[in-house]
């Protein structure tokens, strides 16, 4: 069992697409264990992607973070954090390929629809970003 960090970005929050994402996610093999709804400060966006200070996105990317609510999860599954990646797609929905959460939801490059940590090293860091161990429900992974 592996778990990862997800968020639900604000394009989908704002179409109302939350349960369909989940939904995705879920037939998956992906179980929430952790989940709240949240609107991001400026410093909590910057700090969130401050890996990518000083990219031509960085600021259009905290914009668009901090343009409406989220939800931010933790997702447990078996090899959770490729499982995400692939029933997301790639960053560009454009490229993204069929069948995938970005390919059918995603709106651009900036209005992806979700977040999925890439790496574990990444998901410990996101997770404990936005949840104390407390708040996480699922057995241990
Ligand atoms: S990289 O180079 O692989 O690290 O970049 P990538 O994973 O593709 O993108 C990192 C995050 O930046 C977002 N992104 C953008 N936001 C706004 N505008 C533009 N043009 C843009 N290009 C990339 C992308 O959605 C990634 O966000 P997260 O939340 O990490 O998925």
């Amino acid at each position: 069992m592996e778990r990862t960090f997800s968020i639900i970005k604000p394009d989908a929050v704002q179409r109302n697409l939350i349960g369909a994402i989940l939904q995705r996610l879920e037939n998956n093999g992906l179980t929430v264990v952790a989940a709240k709804m949240l609107h991001l400060s400026a410093q909590q966006a910057e700090e969130f992607y401050a890996e990518h200070k000083g990219r031509d996105f960085y600021e259009p990317l905290v914009n668009y973070m901090i343009s409406g609510p989220i939800i931010v999860q933790v997702l447990q599954g078996e090899n959770a954090i490729a499982k995400n990646r692939e029933v997301m797609g790639v960053t560009d929905p454009s490229k993204a390929a069929q069948g995938t959460i970005r390919a059918d939801y995603a709106l651009s490059v900036r209005e992806n629809s979700v977040h999925g940590s890439d790496s574990p090293e990444s998901a410990a860091r996101e997770i404990a970003f936005f949840f104390t161990d407390n708040e996480i429900c699922g057995r241990n992974a």
